[in-house]
């Protein structure tokens, strides 16, 4: 089977930027991390980018490497959790690719990310809150645009990078 991009949605913590590059490793296709990308364009840390521009800002750069990345072939792209709020990022993933959303428990979320200060949506006194609010918000959007839903919970990577496989 010839392989078109394949990206990966879903919420912080779920593993994408791990899944997507065993994924990228096991099939011969390049990866690429939608925030690294922002990173390395601008320079600066997403916090930094948060702190300067707001989450507006960010959005708009993120939309624009979205775009600029989904016009290559035979791409992984692991994409940040709130990739999926902007329409035309949805339309983007849609049409030029395979979407697959890693679903993850909240519970697995907070394990994943209590310590990473790189979150800026994540600083504050309640992460739980603020993930389960999100949650609210996106699950519709992960569900709305994913061709492959995979449940990250209870496997290891390398098992879910299998599950992907044999689902493609
Ligand atoms: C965000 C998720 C982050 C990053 C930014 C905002 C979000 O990516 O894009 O901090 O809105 O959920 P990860 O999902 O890779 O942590």
């Amino acid at each position: 089977m010839r392989y078109k991009n394949l990206t990966l949605v879903g919420p912080m913590g779920a593993g994408k930027s791990t899944i997507g590059r065993l994924l990228a490793r096991e099939l011969q296709l390049s990866f690429k991390d939608s925030d690294r990308e922002i990173e390395e364009r601008t320079g600066a840390s997403i916090p930094l980018i948060f702190d300067l521009e707001g989450e507006e800002g960010f959005r708009i750069r993120e939309e624009q490497v979205i775009d600029d990345l989904l016009q290559e072939r035979g791409l992984i792209l692991a994409t940040g959790g709130g990739a999926i709020l902007k329409p035309a990022n949805r339309k983007r993933m849609s049409s030029n690719s395979t979407v697959i959303y890693l679903h993850t428990s909240v519970e697995h979320q907070l394990e994943r990310t209590a310590r990473d200060k790189n979150r800026p949506l994540l600083q504050t006194e309640n992460p739980r809150k603020v993930l389960e609010n999100l949650l609210k918000i996106r699950e519709p959007l992960y569900r709305e645009i994913a061709d492959i839903i995979i449940e990250t919970d209870t496997r290891a990577p390398r098992l879910v990078v299998q599950e992907i496989i044999d689902q493609l």
